[in-house]
């Protein structure tokens, strides 16, 4: 099976051992605290589920500069996107060398997490400016991720976590929440050798159904690991339990039996693009997948990024042996009106532009949110009818 990224074998930060776990959180209980950002409580989640092995736990300040930079820490680890803990306010933690990490995203704050404090430094704001500026391509307020990133506060606690538990997405998706160390077994169980990851924040429409299908041909590929984000999203994106559902359907009616494992994960979108395709491509890597799909705009968002800059920067600047894990790039993908089927544009070069109908997650959310149907060009008529009656209980 593909090893994990920098290490032989998965080191999530979750604590298994039941006892100990419940002594961690007596412990808890009497250390000083604060209430992460969701951001840190998803960072949080993604290294305690092993995604972002071989991480120990939050990053300082120099190795954020440094990834934002050049993609790799201080002590030369491959890795596209700072791992942060970044709070407002630190009186409450500034003597501790140890604090518990409470959760923002359940009531009453119960601890997620135990950190041990390396240091806490203050981020400025030059340093804010470089590190967005790498990572998001851009520094405009209106981009989701730079504002979010701009508003979590000044300064960054960094340190090793003991995780102890994986917050709301158990509870609240038991069928389609896993960690990577889960699908690893999975995998193994199933025997699939050659495993084709695709990544998606929308129900999947007639073009995500076919990438998937046509990658896992290309690879020759065992199967399909659909992994679906599961945290927050920005404000229009459809909720992750409607498009659990729209993608179980689609999977039930138009895949071969046994081909796919429907999954999610806990981590907020970033829309970080080129950046955060190649997280991606890493935290697939540690739960498996030998080849991730990058499509037209992966991770995108408005016009912030060209469409294949998410596969560009796996040649021009992800070094040669730093991930084991290989790229499927995806063409655009679309409809043709002539074949009356899904076509990578680039296969048919008999076809005009007037030939195809364009097919994205944001025109899907357009043609929902206009109050109608949605084509069988989109969508399958039953996912359709999903996503149709969850828009439809919205106006009500
Ligand atoms: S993402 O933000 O999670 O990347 P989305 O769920 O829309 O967004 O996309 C999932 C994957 O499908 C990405 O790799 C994306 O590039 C790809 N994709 C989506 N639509 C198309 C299309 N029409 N042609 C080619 N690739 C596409």
């Amino acid at each position: 099976m593909i090893k994990p990224h920098g290490s032989e074998i998965l080191n999530p930060l979750y604590v298994f051992e039941e006892e100990k776990r419940n002594e961690l959180l007596k412990e808890a209980e009497k250390l000083p605290s604060i209430v992460l950002n969701s951001a840190a409580a998803s960072n949080a989640v993604m290294l305690g589920c092993g995604y972002f092995n071989p991480l120990k736990g939050f990053m300082d300040l120099s190795d954020a500069k440094n990834v934002a930079q050049n993609m790799h820490t201080v002590d030369g680890l491959f890795w596209p996107v700072p791992i942060l803990n970044i709070v407002k306010d630190v009186k409450e933690i500034s003597d501790s060398k140890r604090i518990a990490l409470r959760d923002p995203n359940i009531k009453g704050n119960p601890v997620l997490a135990i950190q041990q404090v390396d240091a806490i430094e203050e981020i400025s704001k030059e340093d804010k400016d470089l590190i967005v500026k790498k990572i998001f391509k851009t520094d405009d307020p209106e981009h989701p991720g730079v504002a979010n990133f701009y508003s979590l506060g000044n300064y960054v606690v960094s340190g090793p976590i003991q995780v102890l538990n994986f917050s709301y997405f158990e509870k609240d998706f038991p069928n389609t929440f896993r960690t990577a160390y889960q699908i690893r077994e999975e995998i193994l169980k199933l025997g699939w050798e050659k495993v084709v990851a695709f990544q998606t924040r929308n129900p999947m429409h007639r073009a995500h159904e076919e990438l998937c299908k046509m990658a896992k041909e290309a690879v020759n590929a065992d199967g399909i690991l659909i992994h679906m984000l599961l945290g927050k999203l920005k404000k229009g994106d459809i909720p992750a339990d409607v498009r659990d559902a729209a993608i179980r359907k689609m999977v039930e009616l138009y895949f071969p039996p046994d081909t796919v494992l429907i999954t999610g994960y806990g981590f907020d979108m970033l829309y970080a693009g080129p950046r955060e395709a190649v997280l991606h491509a890493i935290f697939r890597q540690n739960c498996g997948c030998t080849h991730l799909i990058v499509g037209r705009d992966h991770a995108g968002v408005g016009k912030y990024y060209g469409p294949f800059d998410a596969q560009k920067i796996f040649d021009e600047q992800v070094p040669e042996h730093a991930l084991e894990i290989k790229i499927f790039k995806a063409d655009h993908t679309a409809w043709s009106k002539k074949l009356k089927k899904v076509v990578m544009m680039s296969r048919v070069p008999d076809h005009t532009k007037d030939d195809f109908v364009f097919l994205s997650g944001t025109k899907v959310r357009e043609v929902l949110s206009n109050g109608e149907a949605l084509p069988p060009e989109f969508s399958r008529p039953e996912v359709a009818e999903i996503l149709g009656h969850y828009y439809r209980s919205q106006t009500e």
